[in-house]
């Protein structure tokens, strides 16, 4: 085998998705720590920047720059090379966040053992679905009092209607967990705080079928509850198959405790079995495929530098097929041009570091001057092709936006604009009105924020945003065939334009979108823009 195709093939590239406080960074700092990336667990990335209030996030953007420490990380576990996106939680969740899944080959889900499945990790989890790819969940937090284990299977198949299968199954939770029962190897791992690394803190292997030694660590009556919930997944539960979790239809589960270090391991190690190296992707020319061709990629992030003094700002990338070496030439098909690559960053644990040589399944971070917009495809100088787009997110948040200063129109237009173009923000029209009335549209509501503190700062306008009340937009799928004017919604719905004149509907609650297909029979609607 060649280095190239041996190189590709041992990587992993995957995004933690879940809701804010279910274990994310915990579970991202376990992995690092088996790496053997980092010494101790917490230096990561500092919790503080992923919980701080809208005007510290501004100073610590200003003072770090570009944050290119919160993308992505690279680390070598086995013999995989591990590439972990970051998918921004807290405050700072955007549309950035849904794109980053556009980067992934697997999702990680972590779910909080005592809240099941929560509304961020179902937007996510959207997204995941849209692309197809294969989604493990990790159960967290089993040290705590948590749900019953069959209604947080079940709660994941209603919730995201996507098939279960336990890969392992927990012996009780929060004081009475004993640990977890293994299907594959048909063993108990028992419960310890390996964190602690003490005699006590050393979990054992124990057979299902050594009955005295499992009773004298789990007691009588966590055994009779094992031994009958084993006959009901037998019974009950889906079958692994391994074609199901590649397609995304089904998830393999895992059950554990990221503080204590607990299935941390056992989770990674099936995990990197099951899940997949990097994958192919379409283009306009058919699928490239990932070791056949040179080298290739697409920007799905852009990400602007809020300090003043530096202006310019980084462009994330997915390199999707062959090497990317320093200082090769790469074509840049939108803008028709060869070029080097400035500079291009790539996260090694907590450090960053100019890549030297990087292959498909790798991100890299480069500067751009302003040449890159979402979804650029580069490739090698002799190709010619471009990837399937980046949809648009739904924005969830909308306002109103006018500027105090209204000589200053020239300004606040080429602002936001520009602003929206780097896609942080989406701004749209009223259907029947000109440019003056702008709406814009955000995932996260810290978006808002950054705007105005944007507009001020890098433009010199000051605006002003009137919050409107409408929490869902749709576009219109079969546009040419619906006549928007004639168009019977509910009382609540809005008719609104985007920048390209693209008709799109907005809404206060989800019952009035159903109402409005009702009313206007063959209307087709889409939760995510066209790319
Ligand atoms: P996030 O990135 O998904 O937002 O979650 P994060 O890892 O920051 O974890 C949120 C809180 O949950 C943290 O506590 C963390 O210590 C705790 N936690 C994570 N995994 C487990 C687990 O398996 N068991 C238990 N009992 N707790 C867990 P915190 O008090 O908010 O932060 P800290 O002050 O302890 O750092």
């Amino acid at each position: 085998m060649s280095d190239l195709i041996k190189e590709i093939n041992r990587r992993r590239t995957f995004a933690i998705i879940s809701h804010p406080d279910a274990g994310k960074t915990t579970l991202t700092e376990k992995f690092l720590l088996y790496g053997g990336a980092i010494n101790l667990a917490g230096s990561v990335k500092g919790k503080a920047t992923a919980r701080h209030a809208v005007s510290d996030w501004m100073e610590i953007e200003k003072e770090r720059g570009i944050s290119v420490t919160s993308s992505v990380l690279q680390f070598e576990y086995d013999d995989f090379c591990i590439n972990i996106l970051d998918t921004p939680g807290h405050q700072d969740f955007s549309e950035d966040t849904y794109r980053t899944l556009m980067a992934a080959d697997s999702a990680v889900m972590v779910i909080d053992a005592g809240k099941g499945v929560e509304a961020q990790t179902r937007k996510l989890f959207k997204v995941c679905v849209m692309r197809k790819i294969p989604i493990f969940t990790f159960i967290n937090k089993m040290d705590r009092d948590a749900n019953d284990s069959f209604d947080l299977l079940d709660d994941i198949e209603k919730e995201l209607g996507i098939a279960t299968c336990p890969v392992n199954w927990p012996i009780g939770s929060g004081k009475g967990f004993k640990g977890v029962y293994d299907r594959n190897i048909k063993k108990v791992i028992t419960f310890s705080d390996t964190e602690k690394g003490t005699k006590e803190g050393k979990s054992e292997e124990i057979s299902v079928d050594d009955k005295e030694k499992l009773l004298s660590h789990i007691g009588e009556d966590a055994y009779s509850k094992l031994s009958d919930e084993i006959e009901l997944l037998e019974g009950a539960g889906a079958e692994f198959d391994q074609e199901a979790v590649s397609r995304g239809e089904l998830t393999p589960v895992f059950f554990g405790s990221a503080l204590t270090n607990f299935g941390v391991e056992i989770f990674l190690n099936y995990f990197l079995k099951m899940t997949t190296p990097p994958m192919a992707r379409r283009s306009d020319i058919g699928v490239i495929n990932t070791t056949e061709n040179d080298f290739s990629a697409f920007v799905f992030k852009i990400q602007a530098n809020m300090n003043k003094a530096h202006r310019d700002r980084v462009a994330f990338m997915r390199i999707c097929s062959g090497k990317y070496e320093a200082q090769m030439e790469v074509k840049h098909v939108q803008g028709n041009k060869v070029m080097r690559l400035s500079q291009p960053q790539q996260m090694m644990a907590s450090d960053r570091h100019v890549v030297e040589e990087a292959y498909a399944g790798d991100i890299i971070g480069v500067f751009d001057p302003g040449i890159f917009s979402i979804g650029d495809t580069l490739c090698s100088v002799k190709d010619e092709f471009r990837f399937e787009g980046i949809p648009t997110f739904a924005p969830e948040h909308f306002a109103r936006v006018r500027q105090v200063d209204t000589m200053k129109r020239k300004q606040f237009v080429k602002g936001i604009t520009q602003i929206a173009q780097e896609g942080a923000i989406q701004i749209f029209q009223e259907f029947n009105t000109g440019l003056e009335e702008i709406i814009v549209g955000v995932v996260g509501v810290l978006q808002f924020e950054v705007l105005k503190y944007r507009l001020e700062n890098e433009y010199n306008v000051d605006i002003m945003l009137e919050n409107l009340p409408y929490e869902y937009i749709r576009w219109i799928e079969n546009k040419d065939e619906v006549d928007i004017e004639k168009l019977t919604g509910t009382s609540d719905m809005k008719k609104i334009k985007d920048l390209k004149g693209n008709p799109l509907l907005l809404f206060i609650n989800s019952w009035s979108v159903g109402m409005t297909l009702e009313r206007n029979e063959g209307l087709v609607l889409a939760e995510f823009g066209k790319a």
